[in-house]
């Protein structure tokens, strides 16, 4: 049975370290919708494989672990929670060995097909912001409004770099912006579901704009789509 639809289904894609998940947030919190971080799923199961010691470009083990796999997303106060069989994994995929280790498990077709169903459930019902690589252009194309996040690849190798200090990992910028160009590389190259703009998605630059800004913008492309419906 299909639900009955809450809000609307807003997709946020672009390449790693654009801002998506800060903005992805904001923006939910502002709507009172629930913020679903698709990119945490594949870290995750990019997490399951390394402690399993599988090669992400073994299909038929990756086959395997997409069977046996349970992962969920919990949102609490906003904040998501993600767990692989029954483990809070929310801390230890937030590494940049996780980050390649979701573009790297990310190519694979088992995985994406299992993610697909179940980013497709945690959007059916709306009332959801989705930020990852291929929501508005593979997992929701009907989505009802859909932006493509963009900034230049030094801001985003200063960002995700000053993110991770934050956190109190210790990381270099150079290592760090290198990552985010390989994974660039990686997540658009990939022949399933690459990252790309949808033809109707709005393109933001973040380049220079603080995330209050793009929020902004983001909540009167919402209003208008909202009058037009
Ligand atoms: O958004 P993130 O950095 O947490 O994503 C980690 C990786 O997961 C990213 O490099 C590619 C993959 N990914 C994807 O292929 N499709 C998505 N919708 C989200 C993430």
């Amino acid at each position: 049975m299909q639900k009955r639809k809450k809000g609307l289904v807003i997709a946020i894609d672009g390449p790693s370290g654009a801002g998506k998940s800060t903005v992805a947030r904001v923006l939910a919190e502002r709507l009172g919708y629930t913020y679903i971080d698709t990119g945490a799923l594949y870290r995750a199961i990019g997490w399951k494989a390394r402690q399993e010691g599988i090669d992400p470009a073994d299909e038929q083990a990756m086959e395997r672990l997409c069977m046996e796999i349970d992962v969920s997303l919990a949102n609490t106060d906003g904040d998501p929670g993600i767990y692989v069989d029954n483990q809070d994994v929310s801390r230890a995929i937030r590494t940049p060995e996780m980050g390649m280790m979701a573009s790297a498990v990310s190519k694979s077709p088992a995985v994406r097909a299992r993610l697909l169903d179940v980013q497709r459930e945690l959007g059916a019902g709306g009332g959801v912001v989705m930020d990852g690589r291929d929501i508005g252009t593979v997992i929701f194309p009907d989505a009802d409004v859909k932006f493509y996040l963009d900034a230049s690849a030094e801001e985003r190798g200063r960002r995700r770099y000053r993110e991770l200090k934050d956190a109190g990992l210790a990381v270099d910028l150079a290592t760090i912006t290198g990552e985010i160009l390989e994974r660039d590389h990686q997540d658009s190259g990939r022949d399933i579901a690459p990252l790309s703009r949808a033809a109707d998605a709005l393109p933001v630059d973040s380049s220079r704009l603080s995330i209050e800004d793009v929020v902004i913008g983001m909540l009167a492309e919402v209003a208008k789509r909202r009058e037009e419906k």
